[in-house]
This record gives C-alpha cells, sequence and structure tokens, in this order.
C-alpha cells in the first residue's frame, strides 16, 4: 500500500466529512475547507455550484437548484456527487490542472464495510488522484489533537462530526481499537425538528433546527429532567429577536439536546464498560479527548463528564484535528504501518 513517493507527483491528503471537506498539500497546509455540498440544476445534468456557494444557494433556497450531499453518516452516499466534488475540491487545492495524478492520504472510520472503504477510495480514485493510502480516522484524530506519540497511557478519543462519531483507544502512538457510532450533529438537528414539533406543534427545517443548534443551543447549566434549568444559557435569548429564527421556546433547548444525546452517551457507556481491564482503568484517569465540530456545542464537554464520570477536555482546534493529524502523516508515510493505525515517528 505505502509505496515510496515520486518526487514529482504532489501529495495530499483529503478529509471528505459529512459537512465540510478540508484538503492539505504537502508543504501547503490545509488549503481548502469548504462545505460538503453540491448543487444541481433541476434535471442534474451538470453541477452548478460547490461548498460554499453550494450553501447559499441552499439557504436561500434557490428555485429550480437541488444541493445534494454526497457524503451522508461520514460515508460516500451519493458517488457521482462526491467525485464532482473531490474533483472540484482538488483543482482548487493545487490551482490548476492536474497534470500527474497527487497521490492522497485519506482516513475513514474504524470499522466500516469493505464496500464502504472502496466507494471513498474509488471516488478519489475517479476524482483524479494517484495512489490512495487510507488509514483509520481515530488516528488522525489523536495526532492531529497533538496526543503524545510517547504517551503511555490509553486515553479515548472521541470525534463527533456531522454524521459520524469516530471513538478509538489511543496510547503509544497506536490505536489498539476503534470503532464508530452512527451519531453525528444531523441527529441532534433532527431531534430539534422532532422536539420543536412535539411540545409547540411547530414545524421547522432542519436548516432552521441546524441554526437554532448553532445560535442558541446550549448544555450549559442542564440539570437533567426534572432538575433546575435556570442556569442554562439558552433561558437568555428569545429565538424570535434573533434575525431569521423561529419563534421558538428555547428554553426547552437543552433537554431536547439532551434527549438527542442519549443514543452517543449510550453507546459511549458500552464501549467503556467493554474495555480490557487495564485499558478501562486509564482510559478512567485519562479520560476522553473530544474533537469534531459537535464537540463545539456549548456545555456538552462536562455533560458528558457528568454522565459518564470521567474527565472530559476537548481537543484545541476540534474542526481541524483530522486533516493536521492526516498532514502530520503526510509528512513521513515510511513511519505509518499498514493498516493505518500506527505510526510512529523515527528518533531524531
Ligand atoms: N459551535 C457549534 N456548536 C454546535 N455544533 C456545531 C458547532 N459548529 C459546528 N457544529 C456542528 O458540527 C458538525 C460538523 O462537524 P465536523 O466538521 O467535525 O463534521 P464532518 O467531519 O464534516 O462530519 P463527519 O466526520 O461526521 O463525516 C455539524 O453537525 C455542525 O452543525
Ligand atoms: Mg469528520
Amino acid at each position: 500500500m505505502l509505496l515510496p513517493r515520486l518526487p514529482w507527483v504532489e501529495t495530499i491528503a483529503v478529509d471528505m466529512g459529512t459537512w465540510q471537506t478540508h484538503i492539505c498539500v504537502r508543504g501547503h497546509g490545509v488549503v481548502v475547507r469548504e462545505p460538503s455540498l453540491v448543487a444541481y440544476a433541476a434535471e442534474r445534468r451538470r453541477p452548478l455550484a460547490f461548498g460554499t456557494e453550494a450553501r447559499k444557494m441552499l439557504q436561500r433556497g434557490v428555485e429550480g437548484v437541488t444541493v445534494v450531499q454526497p457524503v451522508r453518516g461520514g460515508m460516500v452516499a451519493d458517488f457521482d456527487a462526491a467525485v464532482a466534488m473531490l474533483r472540484h475540491f482538488l483543482h482548487q487545492a493545487t490551482g490548476r490542472r492536474l497534470i500527474f495524478s497527487p497521490d492522497v492520504l485519506t482516513c475513514i472510520s474504524a470499522g466500516v464495510t469493505s464496500v464502504q472503504r472502496r466507494a471513498a477510495h474509488g471516488a478519489l480514485h475517479s476524482a483524479g488522484t494517484g495512489r490512495v493510502n487510507i488509514v483509520e480516522t481515530p488516528l488522525a484524530v489523536a495526532l492531529g489533537a497533538g496526543v503524545g506519540l510517547n504517551v503511555s497511557r490509553a486515553c479515548l478519543v472521541v470525534d463527533i462530526g456531522a454524521g459520524v462519531t469516530d471513538v478509538g483507544v489511543f496510547c503509544e502512538g497506536m490505536v489498539t481499537s476503534a470503532t464508530f457510532i452512527p451519531f453525528g450533529g444531523d441527529n441532534l438537528d433532527e431531534a430539534i425538528v422532532r422536539g420543536v414539533k412535539r411540545r409547540q406543534g411547530q414545524t421547522i427545517s432542519r436548516t432552521m433546527a441546524e441554526t437554532l443548534k448553532l445560535q442558541v443551543g446550549s448544555l450549559n447549566g442542564y440539570a437533567g429532567r426534572g432538575g433546575s434549568a435556570s442556569a442554562a444559557k439558552t433561558t437568555n435569548h428569545n429565538s424570535a429577536m434573533m434575525p431569521g429564527l423561529p419563534e421558538v421556546d428555547v428554553s426547552a433547548i437543552p433537554e431536547i439536546l439532551a434527549e438527542g444525546l442519549t443514543p452517543l452517551v449510550d453507546e459511549l457507556r458500552w464501549i467503556l464498560e467493554n474495555l480490557p481491564r487495564q485499558q478501562r482503568a486509564e482510559v478512567e484517569e485519562e479520560g476522553i479527548l473530544l474533537s469534531g465540530g459537535c464537540s463545539l456545542l456549548d456545555g456538552l464537554e462536562s455533560y458528558l463528564a457528568r454522565q459518564l464520570g470521567l474527565p472530559v477536555t476537548t481537543a484545541t482546534d476540534p474542526m481541524s484535528c483530522t486533516i493536521l493529524g492526516l498532514e502530520t502523516i503526510l509528512e513521513d508515510l515510511s513511519a505509518l504501518s499498514l493498516g493505518g493505525r500506527r505510526f510512529q515517528r523515527p528518533a531524531g
């Protein structure tokens, strides 16, 4: 899998997420950070716009335009749209038409099916890349979050994206066990849609639900069902007074978010309970390292710490951990073991 690099061939890293795509060019850093969206004219012959432009069309609701999410749940869901989007972003990243196909490093959730793995590989290949190297996402996240390669006690890396949560036990430059939970920010948006409908009988779109989550979403001070929510940040807001937001009772948002998070909390609890005894003891002391866009949700860190009974810390730049970790590996592909779970920078 990991052949020596040819000097005239560019090497790039791609993190094609459900919400956004990052591309890093070796020696140039992260050069693309765009929403993973493609806008088509209704008859879907030719893409009209990608990334930020496509998001603007989605928000404006342009007539005759359909906006497609090529990745859902962290996996390629619309192959043709994924290829078109990658081709566009690769041109953007390299600033020109590609003469030589760049080698590419990407990551994928641990434990996905071979079909999903082939879809990610195939989309990159069809978009014009050369050799495709794949590592498991938790390794990239841990390296990007700056967890030391020689740290000898296990910590749990939890990256909560829009469509998937990647979980891995990281220790001494290696992911010893990893999995994914089919949960992300999209599920919280859906929980808000359901919660507002149930409590107020009001129908809001998922885009509107996400806007509410981003602007007034908080678990800060949420004391659980029946507890006092008086400290919750959201009680200070009246959504009707915020431009573009529907008039909803935002004091219910913390409880709605907590309900939406239940499947994630249950899965994490199960994973922790089923770790080997020694690892579990270490993780209980070292705690969880949180990353991914969802980790920016106000109050999530302390909410998870309370629910799981262990320390939780959020990475410094949580939305960039994955691509920054891929960038680290890009500099030294030879330090990566086959299988994409270990990275050991040579001494010196
Ligand atoms: N400040 C914030 N508060 C709460 N949620 C946020 C915030 N900023 C972004 N998000 C959410 O984070 C998610 C995007 O995270 P991220 O960019 O890590 O996803 P992704 O890598 O594209 O997706 P995935 O890894 O699941 O395929 C979205 O659901 C978005 O609504
Ligand atoms: Mg991600």
